[in-house]
């Protein structure tokens, strides 16, 4: 079972930050997780909300900020006092971090509330000139915009659902990918066995409970997103012996 971390080591350091981002790039773990909007002045930046209130000392949406303006709040002081002066990461910046490791990067393209006219073809473009194309899964609960990576690109991209969905492979072949990022309560539902016997490829969203790989096993998700790797990849490798 792959082993993603989710938001960087979200669970240690402040989530989507470098410090949660480097603290990942250290660990034997199979990816990383995060999350992309874009500014007012049209740069793709690594942040899970919309708004900025609850990660960092701003307030408002991140759409209405520019850069420069982003890059003066504190993304770090919300998680400890330890991180303050932490900055909100450029995309440029975190894949940076992963420019020499071993990892994949899942990168979360956060369209479904806002559509980020040209966030795609930015998060393509830079993940390009990072040379990153073989190592990128582009993710969304935005379906429109894994339909359109699909048939422009050659990376690999999933389907986000929260959702229970009838007949979830079929549906995904229509968007043109057969892999499936599934809530936790979904992972238990049929339509995830179903979608796996007839050829999805399933990663489950957020396992930071270890009384759940036992059933997430028996299920045989391929992969899991977790705030905690550390204590996930040792419950793994006790359940191995
Ligand atoms: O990509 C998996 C997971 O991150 C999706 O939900 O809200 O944590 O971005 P969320
Ligand atoms: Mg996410």
């Amino acid at each position: 079972m792959k082993l993603f971390a989710h938001r960087g080591y979200s669970g240690k350091y402040p989530e989507n930050t470098l410090p949660a981002f480097r603290a990942a790039a250290e660990l034997a773990v199979d990816g990383v997780e995060f999350d992309v909007h874009l500014t007012k002045d049209g740069e793709a930046v690594v942040i899970h909300d919309e708004k900025l209130h609850r990660t960092t000392t701003g307030k408002g949406f991140v759409k209405d900020h520019t850069l420069a303006e982003l890059k003066t709040l504190d993304a770090g002081s919300w998680f400890s006092e330890e991180w303050a002066g932490t900055e909100i990461p450029t995309l440029a910046e975190v894949l940076d971090v992963f420019r020499d490791t071993h990892h994949t990067l899942n990168i979360e393209l956060k369209t479904d509330v806002f559509p980020y006219d040209g966030l795609l073809e930015e998060v393509i473009r830079l993940v390009a000139q990072a040379e990153l194309s073989e190592r990128v899964i582009l993710s969304s609960f935005n379906h429109e915009d894994i339909a359109w990576a699909t048939r422009n690109t050659s990376l690999t991209s999933a389907l986000l659902t929260s959702q229970v969905l009838v007949n979830a492979y079929d549906y995904g072949r229509g968007v043109g990918t057969t892999r499936l990022h599934v809530s936790l309560p979904a992972a238990f539902r049929s339509m995830t066995s179903e979608a796996m016997r007839k050829g999805s490829v399933v990663y489950v969203y957020t396992v930071n409970d270890g009384q759940y790989l036992d059933g997430l096993k028996q299920v045989g998700v391929h992969g899991i997103f977790t705030d905690y790797p550390e204590k996930m990849q040792a419950l793994l490798a006790e359940q191995a012996e």
